[in-house]
């Protein structure tokens, strides 16, 4: 704490991000990357992005790849939103849609981001808890609210709620915006971007980071009808027109570009990920159903943190949450089909010797 920080500064609490460690080389499956590089023609655009004029702004208005997003996913260019990754977006959500007062409302078991935000605009919140099997349950999320937030499929925990299940939610909270954060959406769930056309309080995100494998270069999108976009933009441009830089536009419009190759991509990380839920119930293990590039584990006789910390001592890294409700599970990324072998040959490992 310093006597030079604002009262702001001084309430936040921060997110952790999992970490990015340095100190040798580890099985990363923490941070639910994907474990495949990007499409080559993302790194053929960037270097002519490299080449072209970086003397000069990007694009502050993102329109070369607000055109790609919208000729990709069936929308207008109007109806899309191009942020510094989804994280960004969500920022700017928060800021652009929830007004102080009623509260926000989100699951108990969530992506911790939420509550960063809301805490930062000094909007309340209010978690709505996860039945027994980790299901959200959307008939809770009651209409004396600020605003929704959803993750589908959910993190971390991977439960997929089917799109069309969303319409009751929907048109119960007709005054407020619900958002549906579909960082995962790509491995095995549906889009509700078909619904965007039916409810005007709908905003959906989805990110370039997972299953177009660019967490590295952060960008994010939101579609929703033309008056939400309009209102991202305002903030946006209340803080930094900039958000993007040239590779970045560049890189990201071609990633969209290459159908081909993201539909590949996302086949591999599903197939291992099947894979993996397979090799670890025979272990004994009980698994969440996931649809995302990740899966939520329990090991019947190792508690998480145990398993946690000698899975790290091997060099294999999973993120683990002491956090109520999950603190016996593990949040496995799902890598490449060698480095699930080794994960399940090292929790198989611990597991006869403990
Ligand atoms: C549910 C969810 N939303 C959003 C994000 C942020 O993704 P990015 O900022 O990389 O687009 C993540 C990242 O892990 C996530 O898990």
């Amino acid at each position: 704490m310093s006597k030079y920080w604002s009262d702001l500064t001084k309430r936040l609490v921060p997110y952790v991000p999992g970490e990015q460690p340095k100190d040798k080389t580890y099985i990363k499956l923490n941070t639910n990357e994907n474990p495949y590089p990007p499409s080559p023609r993302v790194l053929a655009a960037i270097q002519q992005a490299v080449q072209a004029d970086l003397r000069l702004y990007p694009d502050p208005a993102c329109q070369e790849l607000r055109q790609a997003a919208a000729r990709r996913f069936g929308r207008s260019e109007r109806q899309v939103f191009i942020g510094n990754g989804s994280d960004e977006i969500l920022a700017f959500s928060f800021a652009a849609f929830f007004t102080p007062g009623a509260p926000v409302l989100f699951p108990d078991v969530t992506y911790s981001f939420y509550k960063v935000y809301a805490n930062l605009y000094g909007l309340p919140y209010e978690t709505i808890a996860l039945d027994e099997e980790f299901h959200v349950r959307l008939d809770a999320f009651h209409p004396e609210c600020a605003g929704v937030v959803i993750p589908n499929p959910n993190a971390p925990t991977g439960k997929y709620v089917p799109v069309d299940s969303f319409r009751p939610l929907l048109e119960e909270h007709a005054e407020h915006v619900v958002i549906l954060d579909e960082a995962y959406i790509d491995f095995g769930g549906e889009s509700a971007l078909k619904l965007i056309d039916d409810y005007p309080n709908l905003l959906v995100i989805q990110t370039l980071s997972k299953s177009r494998s660019l967490a590295g270069m952060r960008v994010g999108m939101a579609f929703g009808q033309e008056d939400l976009i309009e209102g991202l933009e305002r903030v946006k441009n209340s803080f930094n027109s900039y958000t993007l830089d040239r590779m970045a536009l560049a890189g990201a419009a071609a990633a969209l570009e290459d159908e081909d190759y993201f539909q590949e991509t996302c086949r591999n990380v599903i197939r291992t990920r099947e894979w993996t839920v397979k090799q670890l119930e025979e272990l004994g293990c009980s698994v969440i159903e996931s649809k995302a590039n990740f899966v939520m584990m329990t090991h019947p006789a190792i508690p998480a943190k145990r398993l946690f910390e000698e899975l790290r001592e091997q060099g294999i890294l999973v993120r683990y949450f002491a956090q109520p409700r999950i603190d016996n599970y593990l949040r496995v990324s799902i890598g490449t089909d060698e480095e699930m072998k080794q994960f399940v040959d090292a929790v198989r490992k611990i597991g006869g010797i403990i």
